[in-house]
């Protein structure tokens, strides 16, 4: 490891304040496995990782981690981490099988009990309700494309805001609408696997509304003060060369990518330019009367998911500037930069230039890093320990940069390691690890990496050097 540039970083990380979070994230079906157990139904992903040919190796989250039955054991791990809090999300189809209904008490005690087990153990309940299991039912009925999917996930967020808002204070309604509305509905790379880009610009939409009908439900229904908020996964958007027609292709990708959330979420509008662009290829988004207002329902709290930033050229190989279906081109550049296992560029100015960017634009919200991290190929010694120093060094730079971004003037108030542990990478299946804690599958042996020593004794540093 590139020792010089640590102790550089070590410096902004260590400017932190004693008050900034420090945590972990999961998710349900990453880890959770149990899929059939205690009257939990199917979701979007259950049916997805049956269709051949859509995750590698044909893995799916039957088992996963095997959390559901390891929690206690989990929570442990968090704890030894030294971490404040641990952030995790609910399975839907196991709080309310088929997405409809009354709850289902076996499925919803589950959380009940692990929120319990980490307060026990003095570490904060960070709950995010949808992870991007819908339940299987609901994508029949039409899925997030649908309007009513919104109404059914604000009736299934009260049923499980009713029973814990008494013990965790804060609440994420969505992780990473981006990708349920385009990987979802318009590319195909993940569940539901379809390829219809209207579908996906209208699941935009009413993703939007559920949470802002959920945001208000919770709020009034509050009887403390909780914090609220959405997760956006977020890069900057760079022009490949300083050509019109790249810097072009950077403003739609962005526009696409962070704008038609942030600006109704803040300033309760979709970007205009975003809107023409869209006429332009004959979609609207499927607005009524007052949604907007519901979406801007205040929120206490962005999350912000970063992995990686992105060069965008407007031309084809060929030079040209529209696709086969007249669309415009828009397309990723590598640049260069080393990269991950996922083959996502190592870019930590594009972090501390979002963030400054984000408190700019959007003033007056605070933000928490609700995810940030990498996956490499891990090669565990003989006692399963794994030496993971380009992990290491990733965290390293990308807390520096979080650092860096504050000491600019954004309101950073926290940051949670992804993953805690080895997990089900979605289309990836389990071959691509995240984890600061590595996960052999065969035993569901958990043994912390290098990383995630390393994270333990930064956040231990950072409280006592203040
Ligand atoms: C973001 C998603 O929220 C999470 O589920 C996923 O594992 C990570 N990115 C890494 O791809």
């Amino acid at each position: 490891m590139d020792t010089t540039a640590e102790s550089v970083e070590a410096q902004y990380i260590d400017s932190l304040p004693a008050s900034f979070r420090w945590g972990v994230a999961t998710s349900a079906y990453q880890i959770e496995g149990a899929v059939a157990e205690d009257g939990r139904t199917p979701s979007i992903w259950d049916t997805y990782c049956r269709v051949p040919g859509m995750v590698d190796g044909g893995h799916t989250g039957d088992v996963a981690c095997d959390h559901y039955h390891r929690m206690p054991e989990d929570v442990a791990l968090i704890r030894d981490l030294g971490v404040d809090t641990y952030r995790f999300s609910v399975s839907w189809p196991r709080v309310q099988p088929g997405g409809r209904g009354p709850v289902n008490p076996a499925g919803l005690d589950f959380y009940d009990r692990l929120v319990d087990e980490l307060l026990r153990n003095g570490i904060d309940p960070w709950l995010t309700l949808y992870h991007w299991d819908l339940p299987q039912e609901l994508e029949e009925a039409g899925g997030w494309p649908a309007r009513d999917t919104a109404y059914r996930f604000a009736d299934y967020a009260m049923l499980v805001f009713d029973r814990l808002q008494d013990r965790v204070r804060t609440w994420t309604t969505l992780n990473e609408p981006w990708c349920s509305a385009m990987l979802g509905y318009a590319e195909g790379r993940q569940a539901p696997g379809k390829q219809h880009l209207p579908s996906a610009i209208a699941a935009v939409h009413h993703l939007l509304l559920g949470h802002g009908l959920a945001t208000q439900r919770m709020r009034a229904a509050a009887s403390k003060p909780v914090q609220l908020g959405i997760t956006l996964n977020m890069g900057t958007a760079i022009p490949n060369t300083e050509a019109a027609v790249d810097q072009d292709a950077a403003r739609r990708a962005d526009g696409l990518g962070a704008r038609i959330y942030l600006d109704p979420l803040v300033h309760a509008r979709y970007p205009a330019d975003v809107v023409e662009d869209l006429a332009k290829v004959g979609i609207s988004l499927p607005v009524q009367e007052g949604d907007l207002a519901i979406i801007a329902a205040p929120i206490d709290v962005l999350g912000v998911n970063y992995y990686s930033s992105h060069y965008y050229s407007g031309t084809d190989e060929q030079g040209r500037t529209e696709d086969a279906q007249g669309h415009p081109v828009s397309r990723q550049i590598p640049h260069g930069h080393p990269v991950t296992d996922m083959g996502w560029e190592i870019i930590p100015e594009g972090f501390t230039e979002l963030l400054v960017r984000l408190g700019r634009d959007y003033p007056g919200l605070p933000m928490v890093i609700t995810e940030n991290g990498s996956a490499f190929v891990d090669e565990p010694d003989a006692t399963g320990f794994v030496d993971d120093v380009e992990r290491t060094a990733y965290f390293a730079s990308h807390i520096g940069a979080v650092a860096k971004a504050r000491a600019a003037g954004a309101d950073v108030r926290g940051y949670f390691a992804w993953s805690l542990m080895d997990n089900f990478e979605w289309s990836y299946g389990y071959a691509k690890r995240f984890g600061i804690v590595r996960v052999d599958y065969e035993t569901q042996v958990r043994t912390p990496k290098r990383s995630a020593l390393w994270y333990r004794d930064t956040i231990r540093r950072v409280r006592g050097s203040q």
